[in-house]
């Protein structure tokens, strides 16, 4: 086995549920790989719908005395596991490297945003608050209360396999809320010592349940908890299609949703604009997680007047990336997530060539000597919007450059996609920063910045990227619904 932890007992192989560390009821086990190299080096639960039905069970149960508990406690409780995250933060970042591939100076950082969201939402549960309105006819009270929604199911993604699971659980834990949550297949380990670190921080039986399962057991405990009447909402980050499939299927017990989809986020680059800075913004948002993120530009639009003097800055930096396993202390981008997710990669590639593209930098697959999941970072120019890798997140280290002439030409073509998660754009021109900030269709928008996550930022998308936000106090009023109250006979 290729994973040492300071503190052994993170490594946790079983569900919890009702404060009980268990196998799956039908006894079958889900082998957990590197990614890089294949290697299977630990089994989980691959759980099916009675261990679901469990799960939902102990939070049904545990939800009343949670949901009453003050404020002040769960906060405390929360910040204790905020605390125990920090002090585990090494052992954290090597089992999500290793099992999900993010070099391990990507992955401490992740650790300490994830952590971010815990503390925010820690301090944000003693800040939940309704309103007293002016009454419309004298002799009555109208009030108004927030209340946690019930049983939340959080259902979470790889390619941030601590933090996307953190800031569903403690805003939902701040609420009042109980939890049943399934990490993705590739990742479960990062979750489940997550909330071994819960259970140790106190949280009482019940509160927080988690089971793991394949892709092929997953759509059997998803199901069961969409059939659940007593699961009030599902928070899920993933792909579109699947978001859908929870929102049909969620509609037999009108369930709120929080569904984080897929990105196509456009990136411009005006001709006033800074560019050393458009590519400092570029690096950091196109590059981060080996390209594997939502909010990942995935169409960069430069100016023609500046374009080539960009693509030269660019490419000189996208070419000095330095591609290794997480275990190398100089990698910047590790292996992608599986052979499935470099295929495509090279798919989007080899299109856009065959349409007319060309390489300035990448390109190409890379073999290391942990194994073949790799691609180049790659810098293309001349794209166009019939490529696929215009129309379909590429969601790895490519960079396509889209060459434009005017500001409503670019705007048409930034919005001209059924999604709307991020985009971002670089100019100096404070009237065009306004007007472009408004007239781009998206959720989240970097203005000559492109590191825009942070817990207290409302993230989230508009059109096929879904709605409901993580993060600020808009993430917390996602686990809150709205009571009315009407006094009378006060006069
Ligand atoms: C995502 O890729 O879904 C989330 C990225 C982030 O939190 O910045």
């Amino acid at each position: 086995m290729s994973l040492t932890l300071a503190n052994a007992a993170l490594l946790r192989t079983q569900n919890f549920i009702n404060q009980q560390w268990r196998d799956a009821g039908q006894g079958r086990r889900l082998a957990v790989a590197n990614p890089a190299t294949g290697e299977v080096f630990a089994h989980v639960p691959d759980s099916g719908d009675d261990d679901a039905g469990r799960a939902a069970d102990a939070a049904a149960d545990a939800f009343p005395a949670w949901s009453a508990r003050p404020a002040r406690e769960r906060a405390q409780l929360i910040k204790r596991w905020h605390a125990l995250i920090l002090a585990n933060q090494e052992d954290l970042a090597r089992i999500i490297s290793t099992e999900q591939g993010k070099p391990l100076k990507e992955a401490l950082g992740e650790v300490l945003y994830g952590a971010s969201y815990v503390e925010w939402f820690a301090e944000e549960a003693t800040r939940i608050c309704g309103d007293i309105v002016a009454e419309a006819v004298p002799g009555r009270k109208l009030l108004v209360l927030k209340e946690p929604v019930g049983v939340v199911a959080a259902i979470t993604p790889w390619n941030f396999p601590l933090a996307m699971i953190a800031r569903k659980i403690a805003p939902a834990l701040a609420a009042g809320c109980t939890v049943v949550a399934k990490p993705a297949e590739d990742t479960p380990l990062t979750a489940l010592a997550l909330v071994w670190l819960a259970q140790q921080a106190g949280l009482p039986a019940g509160v927080l349940n988690i089971v793991t399962a394949s892709r092929e057991s997953t759509p059997a405990v998803v199901d069961a908890w969409l059939a659940d009447s007593r699961v009030r909402k599902i928070t899920f980050t993933g792909s579109t299609p699947v978001g859908k499939h929870l929102a049909r299927e969620s509609a037999g017990t009108l369930k709120k949703l929080s569904l984080e989809l897929g990105g196509n986020a456009p990136f411009i680059v005006f001709e006033d604009a800074d560019l050393d800075a458009a590519v400092d913004g570029l690096m950091a948002s196109k590059f981060r997680n080996g390209g594997q993120t939502c909010v990942c530009p995935n169409r960069v639009y430069v100016h023609e007047s500046v374009h080539d003097d960009f693509v030269e800055r660019l490419a000189r930096r996208v070419g000095a990336l330095h591609v290794g396993p997480a275990t190398d202390e100089h990698a910047q981008i590790g292996p992608m997530i599986n052979a499935r997710a470099v295929d495509k990669i090279a798919r989007h590639v080899e299109d856009a060539v065959a349409r007319g593209a060309r390489v300035v930098t990448g390109g190409r697959r890379v073999r290391t000597a942990d194994g073949p999941h790799y691609y180049a970072p790659t810098v293309l120019i001349d794209a166009t919007p019939e490529m696929e890798l215009s129309c379909e997140e590429t969601f790895g280290p490519v960079a396509p450059v889209f060459r434009f002439r005017d500001e409503a030409e670019v705007i048409r073509d930034a919005n001209d996609t059924p999604f709307g998660l991020a985009a971002y754009f670089y100019s100096n021109d404070v009237r065009r920063i306004w007007r472009v900030a408004q007239a781009l269709e998206t959720g989240m928008v970097g203005i000559n910045e492109g590191a825009i996550a942070a817990e207290a930022a409302p993230f989230g998308g508009v059109k096929e990227s879904g709605y409901g936000r993580e993060g600020s106090r808009h993430g917390l009023d996602d686990y809150l619904h709205t009571k009315y109250l009407c006094q009378g006979q006060l006069g």
